[in-house]
């Protein structure tokens, strides 16, 4: 049997403390004006002390759970993608996985920064068409604020901490049925982990370490990167320039999202951007970008939704989803 997959429901969760960006600038040399216009960031949502990827985590699963009307009894799989789990080991999705009551199935952590969620997804999609899982749950969630320097302008401003989650379930397609997860596009390239890289980690210096970045180039590798990945999903399936409902790209920066925009022929009103609300939330920007355009009806059953990230590693890559 052929089976594939399918959102069959969103979530999300943010901290409900927000520091904008006249805020930040108290602490550190930089203005409003200077953000808004850099990367269209107003203002983040910053986890307080004892509020963890889990929490978060957990609640943006439980909120997605609902929203597909199934429960965590019926989940086989649980996927948390992060970069900043609460413990080395173990894995941050054994510990949503106990929150929700589970004690069957399997959990694990998936890393590959803000293209985390993509890469999630990807894994999920083919899972469920090897025939492995019939329902899991995929979470994106970062409290990245703890790996930021907050002294250094050039990164600090730029993120924030939330979580987003779908459900995504097996179903078998009628003879040339295109629904649900159409295809996914995973790349990496390891020669530019310097691009943007933490000065530490378990198993070189037994310290968490804090974001380092070069980020007129990965401007540049992003621009590019993107570009190319969209080309290679709408290739993929045959589509035509202005045939994409709706764009939901990684929330980086609103300037790299215009382009990749442009690239596709969409005008702004078919780019879902929640960058200026959220800043660059990780793993957690594209779910909680979804969940935001779910919820609010801008996306409706049928739509053609394309999602892609670019991240630390460098990491990148799309999926298509017809809704
Ligand atoms: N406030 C005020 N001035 C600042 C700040 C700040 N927060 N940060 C840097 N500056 C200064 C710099 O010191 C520099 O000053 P100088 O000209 O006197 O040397 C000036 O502003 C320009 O700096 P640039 O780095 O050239 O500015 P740029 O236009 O490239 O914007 C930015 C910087 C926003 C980081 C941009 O390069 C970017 O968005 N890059 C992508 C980074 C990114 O998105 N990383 C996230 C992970 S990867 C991903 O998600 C795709």
């Amino acid at each position: 049997m052929a089976y594939r997959s399918r959102i069959i429901g969103t979530g999300s969760h943010l901290p409900d403390k927000i520091v904008t960006n006249a805020e930040l600038a108290k602490t550190v040399d930089t203005t409003d004006e200077w953000i808004v216009e850099r990367t269209g960031i107003h203002q983040r949502h910053i986890a307080r002390e004892g509020e963890t990827t889990a929490a978060l985590a957990f609640q943006a699963g439980e909120n997605a759970l609902e929203a597909a009307g199934i429960s965590a009894s019926d989940l086989d799989l649980v996927i948390v993608a992060t970069t900043t789990p609460d413990n080395t080991f173990p894995s941050t999705a054994t510990k949503v996985q106990a929150m929700l009551g589970m004690a069957h199935g399997a959990a694990f952590d998936l890393q590959a920064v803000c293209s985390g969620f993509i890469y999630a997804l990807a894994t999920a999609d083919n899972f469920i068409r090897a025939g492995q899982a019939k329902n899991v749950l995929v979470i994106g969630a970062e409290v990245f604020s703890r790996i930021i320097d907050w002294e250094d302008r050039t990164t600090c401003v730029l993120f924030g901490d939330g979580a987003g989650a779908v459900v995504v379930q097996a179903f078998e397609p009628e003879d040339d049925e295109k629904t649900g997860i159409l295809s996914t596009h995973l790349h990496s390239d390891g020669r530019l982990r310097d691009l943007l890289y933490t000065d530490g980690g378990a198993g070189s210096n037994s310290c968490v370490g804090k974001v380092r970045m070069l980020g007129r180039e990965l401007f540049r590798h992003a621009v590019s990167n993107l570009a190319s990945v969209v080309d290679e999903a709408s290739e993929a399936n045959g589509l035509q320039k202005n045939d994409i409902d709706w764009l939901v790209p990684h929330q980086a920066n609103k300037r790299i999202l215009d382009s990749t925009a442009k690239k596709l022929g969409l005008s702004a009103e078919h780019v879902v951007v929640t960058v200026d609300q959220h800043a660059n939330t990780s793993a957690a920007s594209v779910p909680l970008a979804l969940d935001t355009a779910v919820r609010d009806g801008r996306i409706q059953k049928g739509q053609l939704v394309l999602m892609e990230a670019m991240g630390g590693g460098l990491t990148w890559g799309a999926a298509l989803v017809r809704w």
